[in-house]
Formats: C-alpha cells, structure tokens, sequence
C-alpha cells in the first residue's frame, strides 16, 4: 500500500457510508468513518469493522457481515475495501468505467426480480445476459425481506401435512386485494408458484419452513428452517446461481432511458459511476427496478393521505423506471395502491415481520388492550393502529415464540426488544399500565385454550401460542410505507403493455416495479412470490425473444 489518505464509499442499510483510511509506512494506522447515517444499534458492526481492518492490514475479503446489521456491515467492508484498493494502486473506486457494447438481454435491477430474470434467461447458456443496478450493492428491497415467500402445493406444505391448493391461494389474494387484482396476473401467480420454489430449491434455497401470514387461509409463506429471514438467503443463492452462469453484473451502473426503433425497444442508456454514459444495445429488456417507496414525492403525489410517514424502503426504491416509458407507450396501472405495513420498529424503521404475529403474537395499545384481529389484512391491521392514541401499538409474544422464529434474534442483536421475566416487568418497562395489560394477556390465553377469540374473532389456527411462556416481550411499532402495488402495466408473460393492451415488442418488467398483481393490498408473502415467479417468466419469455 502507498502512503497517504484514502477514501473509499460503500452503501449501508440508510444510505452511503464514507471512510478515510491513513496508511503510514506501507500500514494502515488509521480508519476514519467520516460520515454514515445507520441506526444507533449498528454502531457496533461500524466499529467492529473498523478494527478488523486494521487488525487484517488488508481487504476485507473473508470477513463475515456482525449478525443484526448485514447491510452496515457490508457497507464498511465496501468502504474500506475501496479505499484499501486506491492504496494498491487499483484505481480510486475498483470499478470499470464502461462503453458502448451489446448483449443480449439486459435485466435493469439487481434486486431478487431481476437475478431471478437473469438466471433463467442464462439457463440456456448461450445468450449473453447482462445485469446493471444503480446501486453498489445488490438486493434492493429484497435485502429486507424477511417473512417468506406463498406458495400452494408445495413439497414442504405436504411434508408438514398442510392441506393448500393453488385455487385456495388465488381465492386468499384476490380478497386481500379487494377484488382489485388483475384476474389473469394471480392466476398465472398461484399456478407457477410451487413450480417456481422447486426451482430455487434446486439452486440451493431452504425453503422448508412453513408459517402463516395474515389474509392466507391456511400455512403457505415458505423460509429457511427455524425461521430466518428470506431475502437475504435469497439473494445469496441467486448470487452464487448469477456467479455459476456467467451472468455479467455492473453495479453503480444507473440506466437512464431505453433506447427504441420503430417502435422496439433495443437496449438502454446508462450513466457510469463517472457520470459518463453509454449505449448498451439488447435484443430484449427486462425493468425489474422496483417500486417506488423511498420516493415520497411520488408517494404523497399518489396517495397524498401518506404525508409525514416512514418508508420501509431501501435509498434506491425511487421508481426511475416509470419515466422512461413515456418513450416506448408502455403504460401503469393502480399507482395509488401503496401498502403501509402495520409492524415497523417506531424508532428506528426496521421491518418487524409479519411473521411474528402469524407464529403467536398480539398487538395491544398504549392502554394495554388489544383492538383488532392481529392476522387481518395489513390494510385493516395498519388502520387499527392509527387509530390507536398515539398511532403506534405495542407487538407482544413470549419465549415460545421468539423460539419459533430465529428472525426475532436479529431483532433482539438490534436491541429492539423490550423484555421481562414477568408480565408486570414488561408493562412497566414497556409503560404499559400493569393491570390492565395482564388482564389482558391472561383473557387472550384462555381464548388460545378454548379457541374463540370472543374479542375479535381471531380462528384458533391463528392462536398458535398462549403467549405464557417467560420471558416475555414488546416492541413498539407504527405503520410505515412498505409496497408498492400499482405500477408498470404487464400481461401475464410479463410484456410490457401499452395503454391499449398491446406489448410493447423487446420490453418485459417483473417485481414490485409492476402493477395489478396484488390489487388494493398485497398479502404478506406474496412480494416474494411475485419476485420469483413473475421475474422467472420475465427472463424466459425475454430470452426466446432475443433468439
Ligand atoms: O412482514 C413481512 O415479513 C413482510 C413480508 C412481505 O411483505 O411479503
């Protein structure tokens, strides 16, 4: 390493991380986080960065992300990591920058939609299949996504003796969704779903947990065993299923519009890191870009009544897409179905799955009452909760169920949990008033034991604990801008369609970037589902139109 004072970027869980590395006679003495917006929990993983780094006097390439804060750790390991690259002699950054060229099919977005598009669209092995993200890292949302991914018919369903068809599933969404879904979009949904977590399966995926989300009649939401989080086991065998088949990722690589003739669209144009751009010809685009909810112009501009609410999603969710088809005719549908989900963490915005709830626990208010079925729909859950004082709720369970579910751990490393060995215990540290609320609890467990849920009709299948077992917890959550629903108007084989229904020839989208798959409001466990399934078809259909 050549002396001098380094600086490297990387991407965090809430934005970009800045770092300064001095190197003083060919070692590095000193590492300076000169600016990172992460939470006050994920301070632990910055520093223990940091130490290892000088400890290692090298780049951070075996390094394991601090459990509880993946994103800010691999943000620091990207930082440094660039910085320790310039003191090599690698180039500021580590990264091309690219010129015009061609592909064959170029997928926009490297967030579990468009690595899922990408590794079916390779599967053949003879099209060149190009992937570029605007942001350094790879996942978008789906880093994020914890609860798991519906499916009916499966394999794991029928090795825990789960009863489940597609037609119950299709039935579940629709009525979720208000009726509002595009018939034709659930229908292709729930018929490829098993299919499609077979596939996974058989690039790696551990999908043999199965729990229960709200909305879903029966068990269908499929994760890792003992309850870990999906996405980012998601996004790790796509990778690794990516890296297999040769597929040609550019991060920091952002498109800035399609390039089209006569009508056909036949590649894109793209900004490097350097702000320099390009032209990088295909015969077939897929937009898998995502939604638009870190964007709260065009949040509040869809749906003014979100003024003033936090958003669930990661920086890049900003629905760049959405203005480059005007150029093309390509059309939306339903952009004001934006999803708030009821449990985010109040303080620091962290998705608390829905998983907890569908594994036992309940929800009670500032009172220490319950107010609503717990396992409704996220559109009847959320508007409970705001009208609730205060707007926010307490999510309450016990050992058993931070048992059932090892994504709760990653909330307990986050120190989000307010815990008990008693009941009274956690009232008073949760400021809960005490009789109340243990009155409550002791209510909800005879309604566990008899099944009648007298207070708000929750079915015995959804009371799946008594919530008796110490200790107990709470944590404090609030609504926030979760999903959303309307977007990019597709046809089942995830054409691009035109205001009159017709496809636009060479553009395909799939994932949240879409529209009318979900209707009014998307079930839990169906983002994931809508990802792989639909982003499976979107780089089939694209790959045999480029041949
Ligand atoms: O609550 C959750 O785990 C979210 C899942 C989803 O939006 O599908």
């Amino acid at each position: 390493m050549q002396d001098g004072v380094w600086t490297g970027s990387g991407e965090g869980r809430s934005g970009i991380i800045l770092v300064r590395v001095t190197v003083l006679e060919h070692r590095i003495t000193d590492i300076v986080v000169v600016s990172q917006g992460e939470s006050s929990f994920a301070q632990d993983a910055i520093k223990g960065m940091v130490a290892r780094a000088l400890e290692k006097q090298s780049i951070l390439d075996d390094v394991d992300a601090i459990t509880g804060a993946t994103l800010t750790s691999n943000g620091m390991i990207e930082a440094i990591n660039m910085a320790i690259r310039s003191a090599l002699g690698q180039g500021d950054s580590g990264k091309t920058i690219y010129k015009d060229g061609s592909c064959d099919v170029v997928i926009v977005g490297a967030g579990g939609a468009g690595l899922t598009a990408a590794v079916q669209a390779a599967s053949g092995g003879d099209l060149r299949v190009i992937v570029l993200e605007k942001q350094g890292i790879l996942g978008g949302n789906t880093n994020y996504s914890t609860g798991g991914i519906n499916a009916a018919g499966t394999q794991a369903q029928r090795d825990l003796g789960i009863q489940d068809s597609p037609e119950l599933f299709y039935e579940d969404t629709m009525r979720g969704g208000k009726q509002k879904n595009i018939p034709a979009l659930v229908r292709s949904l729930v018929d490829h779903a098993a299919a499609t977590l077979a596939w996974l399966s058989s690039l790696g995926a551990d999908l043999s947990d199965v729990g229960l989300m709200g909305g879903s009649s029966v068990k269908r939401t499929h994760r890792p065993k003992g309850g870990t989080a999906i996405g980012s086991h998601l996004m790790k065998v796509l990778k690794e299923a990516s890296s297999k088949s040769n597929i040609e990722i550019r991060t920091s690589n952002k498109v800035i519009g399609l390039i089209s003739d006569a009508g056909e669209v036949r590649g894109v144009k793209v900004e490097n890191a350097d702000g320099s751009t390009y032209r990088l010809q295909a015969k077939a685009v897929v937009i898998a870009t995502g939604g638009f909810g870190a964007n709260l112009e065009m949040v509040t501009r869809y749906q003014p009544s979100l003024s003033g609410f936090a958003t669930l999603n990661h920086p890049g969710a900003t629905g760049d897409a959405f203005s480059w088809l005007a150029d093309v005719g390509g059309s939306t549908i339903q952009m004001e179905y934006i999803q708030i989900h009821p449990t985010a963490e109040a303080d620091n915005h962290i998705l608390i799955t829905e998983a907890v709830r569908g594994n036992g626990a309940i929800l009670v208010n500032r009172a220490g009452n319950r107010f609503v079925n717990e396992m409704e729909t996220r559109d009847v859950v959320s508007s409970a909760i705001l009208n609730q004082e205060n707007a926010d709720a307490y999510l309450v369970f016990d050992q058993s169920v931070r048992s059932s579910l090892s994504s709760i751990e990653t909330y307990a490393n986050q120190h989000l949990l307010t815990e008990g060995t008693d009941l009274e215990t956690l009232a008073s540290k949760a400021g809960l008033p005490a009789s109340a609320f243990c009155a409550t609890m002791v209510r909800y467990a005879s309604f566990q034991k008899s099944g009648v849920d007298e207070d708000f009709g929750r079915s015995s299948t959804q009371m799946t604990a008594a919530l008796e077992t110490p200790p107990f917890y709470a944590i404090r959550v609030k609504p926030a801008i979760h999903h959303t629903m309307g977007g990019i108007r597709v046809d089942p084989e995830m054409h691009v369609l035109r205001a009159d229904g017709t496809p636009v020839p060479g553009l395909f989208a799939a994932g949240e970037v879409t529209g009318g798959v979900h209707g009014a409001n998307r079930l839990g466990g169906n983002g994931v589902a809508d990802i792989v399934v639909n982003g499976k078809i979107a780089g089939q259909n694209a790959a045999e139109y480029a041949k």
